[in-house]
């Protein structure tokens, strides 16, 4: 058997088996990468609906004159001698939160201010904070339509 001797064509061959692996290798980690970004794509869960409807518990919580701030609607429930009314807290111009203030509503974000009734004082924002519906059930119990 004849010895083997390092030659400028096997050191070609070895490059060339390299370059050979290295690109299936290259090939086969994309593979897995498109693989895993398809199976992320198959299992996508959109979120759940926004909610509509919230249970604010018995009317009898909120006493009259109250102002109670709802922070996850975001809203601010209002009970006056009128009856029971619900407002926005989103800000009509881009929809940042507004926060209550002596004089009715500040937007942080871009200097708007709504009178206490949500009717807008001083933009950029031009329309008024949405009003939502409150009504009580046959239990007593508040129910604030979000949309
Ligand atoms: S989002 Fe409120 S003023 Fe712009």
């Amino acid at each position: 058997m004849p010895a083997m001797r390092w030659t400028g064509e096997m050191s070609q061959i070895t490059r060339r088996s390299f370059l050979k692996v290295s690109t299936q290798a290259l090939l086969a980690a994309s593979g897995m990468l498109g693989l895993g970004a398809l199976l992320r794509y198959l299992g996508y869960q959109a979120s759940p609906p926004p909610i509509t409807q919230l249970d604010l518990g018995p009317a009898s919580a909120y006493p009259p004159g109250s102002r109670t701030l709802l922070p996850d609607v975001p809203a601010l429930l209002v009970h006056t001698e009128v009856g029971f009314s619900a407002i926005s807290l989103v800000c009509t111009h881009l929809g940042c939160t507004v926060e209550p203030t002596p004089q009715g509503f500040a937007c942080p974000c871009h200097g708007s201010e709504f009178d206490p009734g949500g009717l807008p004082r001083r933009g950029p924002a031009e329309k008024p904070l949405p009003s939502l519906q409150v009504e009580q059930d046959a239990e007593g119990r508040l129910i604030l339509h979000v949309v």
